[in-house]
């Protein structure tokens, strides 16, 4: 379905150009068929066009001629930008309209496009950047199963992707959007661990992020709760259950599944 689509991404800060990035790396669309948009140009922070992608300081002409417009704005500015669009007739010819914004719901979207615009809400996260996003999708009431479906095949290419009932994005933004800032928190805490004892922090950081990466593999393929998979590494006696006693003492779990709660309770006011 993606095929000869023509994709445009507003807004080329974090996420448009973790998305841009991610698409092209992927080969998922052409460069030319991809069109970005900013409201300033600021390459000195890394805020370059990719190669080959087109660059527009206006949003109108970039929507105009998109079969998909994948709005990447700040929640307090997504909505203005939609009317805006909307208001310049860039938007008539009905493409997918997709937020990836935090907290702004499909029907404040459905509420200033023109009558009929498909929406459709996205969550991914920076992972996408390197094809290992997770992206949860939810449809709003004018996006039938072919715009999802269509929404599907675009994150599909950077990576996982689930669809979910609306009322559960909030959730969403506090588990998987926020969730690569704890992980690698977590990260760098347990390589701490490895450099206090006398690993170099490279070594350490190296241990560490590829074992993170095995584990969560081995949730995903094998289907097994975690806390059996832990079961499998925990000896009688064994330094591994030794080390998580320290954990739990620390509250660990309240104190990530807290963080995550929180999270999610800030995300739902984000638009604020
Ligand atoms: N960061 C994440 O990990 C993550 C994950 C999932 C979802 N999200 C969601 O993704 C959205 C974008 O987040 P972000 O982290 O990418 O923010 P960001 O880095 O601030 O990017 C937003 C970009 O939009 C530009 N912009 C603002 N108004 C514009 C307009 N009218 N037309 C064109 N461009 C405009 C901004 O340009 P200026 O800098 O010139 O204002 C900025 O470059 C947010 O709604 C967030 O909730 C973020």
């Amino acid at each position: 379905m993606l095929g000869k689509k023509r994709i445009a991404v507003i807004g080329f800060g974090t996420m448009g150009r973790t998305l841009a990035g991610g698409l092209v790396r992927a080969k998922a669309v052409s460069p030319s068929r991809l069109v970005v948009t900013g409201r300033s140009r600021r390459p000195s922070d890394g805020g370059r066009p990719l190669p080959g992608v087109v660059y527009l300081a206006d949003n109108a002409n970039a929507a105009r001629g998109a079969d998909v417009v994948v709005l990447c704005l700040k929640p307090r500015d997504v909505v203005a930008a939609a009317a805006d669009l909307a208001a310049k007739g860039a938007l008539d010819h009905r493409p997918l309209v997709v937020s990836i914004a935090a907290a702004v719901g499909t029907a404040a979207l459905e509420a200033v496009l023109p009558a009929g615009t498909p929406v459709v809400r996205a969550m991914p996260n920076t992972p996408c950047l390197i094809g290992k996003g997770m992206t949860v999708l939810a449809a709003g009431r004018r996006a039938t199963a072919r715009h999802l479906g269509l929404a599907r095949e675009l994150f599909a290419t950077v990576g996982r992707v689930l669809e979910l009932d609306e009322k559960h994005m909030d959730t969403v933004t506090g588990l998987s959007a926020s969730g690569p800032a704890f992980i690698f928190l977590v990260i760098e805490a347990l390589a701490d661990g490895g450099v206090m004892r006398g690993l170099p922090r490279q070594v350490a950081t190296e241990l560490v992020a590829q074992m993170t990466l095995g584990a969560a593999e081995m949730v995903l393929r094998t289907g097994k709760h975690p806390a059996a998979l832990k079961d499998d590494v925990t000896t009688p006696a064994g330094c591994t259950i030794a080390g998580i006693l320290v954990m739990e003492d620390g509250r660990i779990r309240s104190v990530l599944a807290r963080g995550v709660e929180t999270a999610a309770r800030v995300a739902a006011e984000l638009a604020r």
